[in-house]
């Protein structure tokens, strides 16, 4: 069955390596040795060479926002997949809404950095959702199973079993709008059928699929019960060590009342 997977993407915070390391180290203290529940951490690329020795003897996996989809060259301020590897990283965030809408990353980029980070043996955390007009004009399928169409494009059902999805919709970030858990779970549930379509269904029901958009400890613990969400890609609330910690006990609670 599935491991829930709690993870936290830090974006562009905090602004100092100090306040970094007092923050993974916090995480670090809280999640001790627990594996029941899997955690990763994903802060600013810049802090990763030192995150990755403040998780040293920590099952906490540490994680890329980004990264490109060649090994090495004439890209000016990119970072590759090796270079992700040797910094320590485990993980990779690819195809953030904030990075679509923010820096016109299509599917067809994110297909090519998802193969690349394959390539390099990162577990990617591919990320879709829609936006707030196309839920309202109902076309949040649509939307995700496109995105889900072209990014995830010739991948081997084996392939994808080693890709984490996050459904994101775009509405919920750092709005404070969650979406419901009956919302959520419908869309993940979607998920799980268009993976099953074209992976066939032991792949599809191996798939880990977070749900981000909002999640405090608060609202976590209905959200992480829904049979189809595995985890929560976190935000604001990752960057407070009590706050993300939260999330994971709720996760653990989940798992304790007999969710695998
Ligand atoms: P918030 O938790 O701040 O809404 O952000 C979610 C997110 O974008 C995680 O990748």
């Amino acid at each position: 069955m599935r491991t829930l997977f709690v993870a936290g993407n830090w974006k562009m915070n905090p602004t100092t390596l100090e306040a970094a390391v007092k923050l993974a180290e916090e995480v670090k203290a809280g999640v001790g040795q627990a594996v029941n529940v899997r955690v990763a951490i994903c802060p600013p690329s810049l802090y990763l060479y030192r995150m990755d020795e403040v998780l040293a003897g920590s099952p906490i996996g540490l994680g890329a926002q980004n990264m490109n989809a060649k090994p090495e060259g004439a890209f000016t301020g990119e970072l590759s997949g090796p270079m992700l590897v040797d910094a320590g990283c485990t993980h990779v965030i690819l195809g953030h809404s904030e990075r679509r809408h923010g820096h016109g990353e299509t599917d067809d980029l994110v297909n090519g950095k998802l193969i690349a980070a394959l390539e390099s043996r990162l577990l990617p955390i591919v990320c879709v959702g829609e936006t707030r007009l196309e839920r309202e004009s109902d076309m949040t399928e649509d939307v995700v199973g496109r995105q889900l169409e072209h990014s995830l494009a010739g991948l081997t059902p084996e392939q994808m079993g080693g890709v984490v999805l996050a459904y994101e919709p775009v509405w919920a970030i750092g709005t404070g709008l969650t979406a419901s858990p009956t919302q959520a779970q419908a869309v993940h549930a979607f998920i799980r059928r268009h993976l099953a379509a074209k992976f066939g269904e032991a792949t599809a029901s191996r798939v880990v699929v977070q749900y981000g958009g909002s999640v405090k400890p608060d609202n976590a613990a209905e959200l992480l019960a829904c049979p189809d969400i595995d985890g929560a890609l976190v935000g604001g609330a990752s960057l407070k060590a009590a706050d993300f910690l939260g999330i994971f006990h709720a996760g653990q609670s989940v798992v304790a009342q007999g969710k695998a």
